[in-house]
């Protein structure tokens, strides 16, 4: 089915929050807004100050208004992995109907069957996935509705989460003024939007580094079977750096962004460059060799603790071999370091979409990509969780269009950058073309 109509993703990450406004046309898509915003109030993915991740959604919200020419007032956000469970279940009814013909109901009603378990006081279902029906025992039905059948049975993947998880990001997104159209498991939408249809198929590990944690999900079969989250991320490398070299936070970052590399072995250790250092009146050099190590040890023991959870699992033998997303995938260096540690092959994924052309955007692509997706049989066994009529008429895109549709060719320059541009420090001679970050000029 052709999708047209407006999606707005929204993620929530613990650096910045991004949105990103996309237009389908018969299934064509077209992003004509975007908003990257500072992130407050979240602490390794996860929301700690409401006031304060609100004002951040709103300044990202703001920022995508301004690009896409029209108010936002549905989102589809992107949930974080902490502490999601993933399960099998099926479910089982007759067929009500006194012609035998399956229908909407029918179909919420084994979604309904399917969903009788105990969930924990302080966990909550967050969706359930339909894989396959089965009508009078023919298997591999994807929608059952108009067929004939007195036994409708359903395969379903069941997602639960902490309940206070979920509950702070509605709470955050609603407070800021936008009703959630859907609530999307960031893994689940990064695995089906990234993998290619063998790679989701044959088994493919996909990390995604953000700045306060690390997301490992591993799909196979088409389905997400396991999900793995190590709260470390990119922002914990520039602590490192600045703790190390004893300089501020900020300088930090912009030696991790402009020459920082996780592999030590390219490095050399006759290129200097001069760092702010606390307590000094002079700048001390330091060279990309040091720096380069003290990132390495950083994301190498971010890799070996993802390496164990794979391990256990035996994902690294899945073909597909690892995708890496995320900010602090960017780094040079960190493809080659995921090679050697997880010896399978590595490659990062970068959106292809102009403008975005930068890792801390794969994930908010990929929310509002799957969120398009969805089709009417999601849709009805989602309202055998929520209790809500479901509109499988209208999808996840009421939006209020400001000015008359024709706007110019969206450009990406937000006006209140997410990242400061870092004093660049001054670079030792003959070492300015080997600023290596192609990814921080999104940015200028
Ligand atoms: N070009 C770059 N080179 C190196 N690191 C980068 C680059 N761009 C971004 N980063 C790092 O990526 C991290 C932010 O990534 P991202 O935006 O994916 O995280 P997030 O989604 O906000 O956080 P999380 O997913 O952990 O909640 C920061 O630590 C930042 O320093
Ligand atoms: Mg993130």
């Amino acid at each position: 089915m052709a999708k047209t109509g407006m999606y707005v993703g929204l993620d929530i990450g613990t650096t910045s929050v991004k949105v990103v406004v996309a237009e389908y046309i018969e299934g064509q898509m077209n992003i004509i807004g975007v908003g990257n915003a500072k992130s407050e109030g979240i602490n390794r993915g996860i929301v700690i100050d409401i006031d304060k991740t609100v004002q951040a959604i709103q300044r990202a919200v703001a920022q995508a208004e301004e690009k896409a020419g029209i108010q936002i007032r549905n989102v589809c956000v992107g949930l974080p992995a902490n502490l999601l469970e993933v399960e099998d279940c099926q479910g089982m009814i007759a067929v009500n109907n006194e012609s035998k013909e399956i229908t909407d109901e029918d179909v919420r009603n084994v979604a309904s069957a399917a969903l009788v378990r105990s969930v924990p006081p302080e966990r909550q279902i967050i969706t359930i996935l339909p894989q396959d029906f089965t009508v009078d025992g023919f298997e591999g039905i994807k929608d059952p509705r108009g067929m004939i059948g007195v036994r409708l049975e359903m395969n379903a993947s069941i997602f639960t989460g902490p309940k206070t998880v979920i509950h702070n990001v509605r709470k955050c997104v609603e407070q800021a003024g936008l009703f959630i159209s859907e609530m999307i498991i960031t893994p689940l939408a990064l695995t089906s939007s990234i993998l290619s249809d063998g790679e989701q198929d044959f088994g493919t590990t996909v990390i995604d580094i953000g700045g306060g944690q690390t997301t490992v999900a591993v799909m196979h079969d088409k389905q997400l079977k396991f999900t793995y989250v190590n709260q470390e991320g990119g922002e914990f490398v520039t602590k490192d750096i600045s703790t190390v070299l004893n300089t501020s936070f900020k300088n930090a970052e912009a030696l991790k962004i402009n020459y920082g590399d996780a592999y030590p072995e390219r490095t050399s250790t006759s290129e200097e460059f001069p760092v702010d250092v606390i307590g000094q009146s002079e700048p001390v050099n330091v060279d990309e060799r040091y720096l380069s190590e003290i990132i390495e040890a950083r994301i190498e023991q971010i890799f070996v603790k993802a390496k164990e959870a794979l391990d256990e699992i035996e994902a690294l033998e899945l073909p597909g071999g690892i995708v890496l997303s995320g900010g602090a995938a960017s780094l040079p260096g960190v493809v080659e370091l995921a090679q050697e540690i997880f010896d399978v092959n590595v490659k990062l994924h970068v959106p292809n979409h102009m403008g975005l052309r930068n890792p801390v955007f794969t994930n908010v692509i990929s929310i509002l990509e799957y969120a398009a997706e969805l089709g009417d049989v999601y849709q009805l066994t989602k309202s055998a969780v929520t209790g809500e009529t479901p509109q499988v008429e209208q999808s996840s895109q009421a939006y209020t269009r400001e000015p008359a549709y024709e706007q110019p060719a969206p450009t990406y320059e937000p006006e209140e950058p997410a990242y400061q541009e870092p004093n660049d420090p001054e670079p030792s001679e003959g070492f300015g073309d080997k600023v290596k970050n192609f990814f921080s000029n999104i940015f200028e």
